[in-house]
């Protein structure tokens, strides 16, 4: 399966692995990190870009492929708003980490609380997350350094109110996933073994082997099946519900087996609908779940809320290149931070394993585009991942005991990580932006409206660190629900439903003559034949 040159280049790598294990890349300045993302990095393709030309971002620049979907024909312009097929003080839009914490606060308050989600509970981002969480609870760390990395690595354009709540609560969002079951990688003495990441000062990775958000998911879900929260399956929002007020009142739903139009209503209303992945941005593969497709995005823009930072995406650096069959599938960035290195075709280790994402990933695509140093497949290229340098560090066994997921996932193809490398290319990984919000988890133009999880922009800046994204949606979706759940049981209710922020916008459109042919939100990605959207 692997070509005569794949091959060659292997023998390369194997040949010079002891001089690269003698031998770490220095970091890069700050200058080379500049140089290197202006020319290399996906976020600086000039001609992906546009502006948008309706909505509270107007002029604004976005990528070519969220303006069409924010820009395209709402699905529903009329409805029978009189009818109701769902009732809870508190609905949350999305069934992952984030929506399943905010359901579990939100009933804590004593609110009722539903949950809808376009496929099952636990079909989420959160489930496909590898590497880990970060937290700063040992004693050569703290919040203060955990919030300098974060800042540093985000382009120091992180809003900081959020992001000092997410690196000062997340000790405590560790013990409350702890308690709640999930079993973390712990010493004998049942201390939690941390690692370091991409841009981490201090190891403070905590991790359920190379699987954590399915660990995480698997928590969570059980907790929220096992209260009395109504989850509501194979149901996607399609429109936010206002009042005259502008109050956020509900949502309106779509059965995506019958196609039903059904009318849910709320005291306050949750997004938690996560990332963006299946909108693969510049023709990106994706490390992301099936039903990634920034309908939250949609559906909180065309309610006024703001979007921040929505011209910045994350491609996580190692993407599987080969073979065809897992391509784009994630490589957690834990096998750098055992030891893998980065190797070009010739064998060298051209950069320092744990620069933050965005250098790393541009830095890959250089050698690839800018310095023909990749290694060409019959599908693309790639760099090599250097497994085998992970036990010549820490010994044998360690693959197996620390990144199994990746053990397993490779050996269906026949490739043992132990003994060779593996190839790697940016996949598109995670939504940087997203929609605006308050400390408090609430839009600030659309009183009401929660956000929480990957849909929040604003919280790492331009560029997100390996763990702080199942942190948010611990420490935000938490909050989100407290906050949502305390506000449904003590604010008077909002008035009647009504889909006039709808309707404005597209009057909007239509006054700026654009039609794109197309309807949105897009709740499935097209990959059938027809090119149909869902
Ligand atoms: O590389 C990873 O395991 C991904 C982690 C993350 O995005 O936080």
């Amino acid at each position: 399966m692997y070509t005569p040159e794949m091959l060659a280049s292997m023998a390369k790598v194997e040949a010079s692995r002891n001089k690269n294990l003698a031998t770490e890349p220095r970091r890069m300045t700050a200058e080379e990190k500049k140089a290197l993302l202006e020319a290399f990095h996906p976020d600086d393709k000039a001609d992906q870009f546009t502006q948008l030309q309706v909505g509270p971002n107007a002029g604004e620049r976005v990528p070519l492929e969220l303006a069409e979907l924010l820009q395209s024909t709402p699905r529903v312009l009329d409805a029978d708003l009189t009818r109701t097929d769902l009732e809870a003080d508190v609905l949350i839009i999305g069934g992952g980490g984030a929506g399943c914490s905010a359901a579990i606060e939100a009933q804590n308050t004593g609110a009722s609380v539903a949950l809808v989600t376009k496929l099952r509970v636990g079909d989420a981002n959160t489930m496909m997350a590898e590497g880990g969480i970060q937290a700063a609870d040992k004693p050569n760390d703290s919040p203060a350094i955990h919030f300098l990395d974060a800042y540093g690595g985000g382009h120091f354009a992180a809003k900081k109110p959020l992001l000092y709540k997410l690196v000062t609560q997340a000790p405590e969002a560790i013990a409350w996933l702890n308690d709640l079951g999930v079993e973390f990688d712990k010493a004998p003495d049942g201390t939690m073994i941390t690692t370091h990441g991409g841009g981490t000062s201090r190891k403070r990775m905590h991790a359920a082997k190379d699987y954590s958000g399915a660990e995480i998911m698997r928590t969570l879900r059980d907790e929220v099946l096992n209260r009395p929260i109504q989850v509501v399956d194979f149901t996607a929002a399609i429109e936010l519900l206002l009042d005259e007020g502008g109050r956020a009142c509900g949502a309106l739903l779509m059965n995506m087996e019958t196609r039903e139009i059904l009318v849910a209503r709320a005291k306050t209303v949750i997004l938690a609908t996560g990332g963006a992945g299946r909108m693969h941005y510049q023709g990106f593969p994706t490390s992301n779940h099936y039903g990634a497709t920034a309908d939250g995005l949609v559906l909180g823009y065309r309610a006024g809320a703001k979007l921040l930072y929505a011209d910045t995406l994350q491609y996580h650096p190692t993407g599987a290149a080969f073979p065809q069959q897992i391509f784009g599938a994630l490589v957690t960035e834990k096998v750098r931070s055992l030891g893998a290195m980065l190797i070009n075709r010739e064998g060298e280790a051209f950069m320092h394993p744990l620069e933050t994402r965005d250098v790393s990933a541009a830095s890959i695509i250089r050698e690839c585009l800018g310095r023909d140093k990749g290694v060409k497949t019959a599908d693309g290229q790639g760099v090599w991942l250097d497994t085998p340098m992970i036990e010549l560090k820490h010994g044998e066994g360690t693959i197996a005991r620390r990144i199994p997921a990746m053990l397993r996932m490779f050996g269906k193809y026949g490739i043992d990580l132990r003994k060779q490398p593996i190839l790697v290319y940016p996949t598109l990984h995670y939504q940087n932006g997203g929609l605006d919000i308050n400390p408090d988890c609430q839009t600030p133009a659309v009183p009401g409206l929660f956000v929480a999880g990957e849909a929040v922009g604003g919280i790492h800046g331009r560029n997100r660190l390996m763990g702080n994204s199942l942190l948010d949606i611990i420490v935000f979706g938490r909050d989100a629900g407290r906050n949502a759940g305390q506000m449904a049981v003590t604010a008077q209710a909002p008035g009647s439903p009504t889909l006039n922020h709808v309707l404005r916008y597209q009057a909007q459109l239509d006054g700026a003559g654009i039609h794109t042919g197309k309807y949105s939100p897009r709740l499935l990605p097209t990959y059938n034949a027809m090119g149909k959207d869902f």
